[in-house]
């Protein structure tokens, strides 16, 4: 480059010099600015990206606990599963259900309505994938007794609220006595099949609460009639669409399983 610019300086001599000069400087110049035109753009182009990045995550910090619905890579979703896919998220403010409230229908209402709720997010819980989404699994999982095509699995949610569903009866034993052995004592036999199964589900609800370990923070408020202070339950949750899980499961759900132990 340098070699060439000092031969057109060195040779204004003839008109063909001149022209070639004039061509070659044009050129040269074209060049010249075509690169500075380039080092600009870089520059630009660089601002532009590092303002992009800037306000990119001013606006992500300041806007994330708004973005519902919003798909976000989640470590949690690390395991395989036919639903994961799904996964989108909602902000959710708890319901308090506690002195002062309104009594909730999961747990106060008359039996009936209570059963019948409680069934209606997870008895259609045992799920039927194929063999090749079951190739995908990190354990193994059996067929289904009806139909060797169709691989049966459970989302753990099921499992869980399942298990949660017996816990709510066990606390009633005159609504679901059926729950409660004795021995001929009198006393409360702990040692049957069912009072395994429900220590089970203690258990299993510990094991999940803390896998999952929810840092929302509970804000502490004064009670109405100023007797001290106490958690304000209704906090504001990050939550996973579960009405869109419940419809996966519905669709997938294995009808005719006639399982001995629901869980
Ligand atoms: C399922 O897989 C995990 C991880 O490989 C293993 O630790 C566990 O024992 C397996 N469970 C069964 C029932 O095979
Ligand atoms: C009641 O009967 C059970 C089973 O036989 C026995 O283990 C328990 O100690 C008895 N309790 C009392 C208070 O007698």
């Amino acid at each position: 480059m340098a070699h060439k610019e000092d031969a057109y300086i060195a040779t204004p001599s003839t008109d063909d010099l001149w022209l070639e000069e004039d061509k070659g400087l044009l050129s040269q110049r074209l060049s010249t600015s075509r690169l500075s035109f380039y080092r600009e753009s870089l520059h630009v182009f660089g601002l532009v990206a590092i303002a992009s990045i800037l306000i990119g995550t001013l606006a992500g910090i300041k806007l994330s606990p708004f973005l519902s619905d919003e798909v976000c890579a989640d470590p949690s979703l690390g395991i395989w599963s036919p639903a994961n896919d799904l996964i989108k998220y909602k902000t959710v403010t708890f319901e308090s259900y506690f002195l002062g409230h309104e009594d909730s229908p999961w747990t106060r209402a008359p039996k009936e309505s209570k059963d019948a709720l409680w069934d209606s997010i997870y008895e259609f819980g045992i799920s039927g994938i194929s063999e090749n989404e079951a190739s995908n699994l990190l354990n193994e999982t059996l067929t289904s007794p009806n139909d060797p095509d169709t691989y049966m699995i459970q989302l753990e949610v099921f499992h869980l609220i399942h298990c949660l569903n017996m816990l709510r009866k066990v606390v009633y034993p005159d609504q679901y006595p059926e729950l409660w052995s004795y021995h001929d004592n009198g006393t409360i036999n702990h040692d049957t099949r069912q009072a395994v199964h429900i220590d089970h589900c203690v258990d299993a609800l510990r094991q999940s609460i803390v896998c999952n370990a929810d840092v929302t923070p509970i804000s502490f408020i004064e009670n109405r009639l100023g007797r001290g202070i106490f958690p304000d339950v209704t906090a504001t949750h990050v939550c996973r669409n579960f009405d869109e899980i419940v419809g996966w499961a519905k669709a997938h759900e294995v009808r005719d399983y006639q399982g001995k132990h629901l869980h």
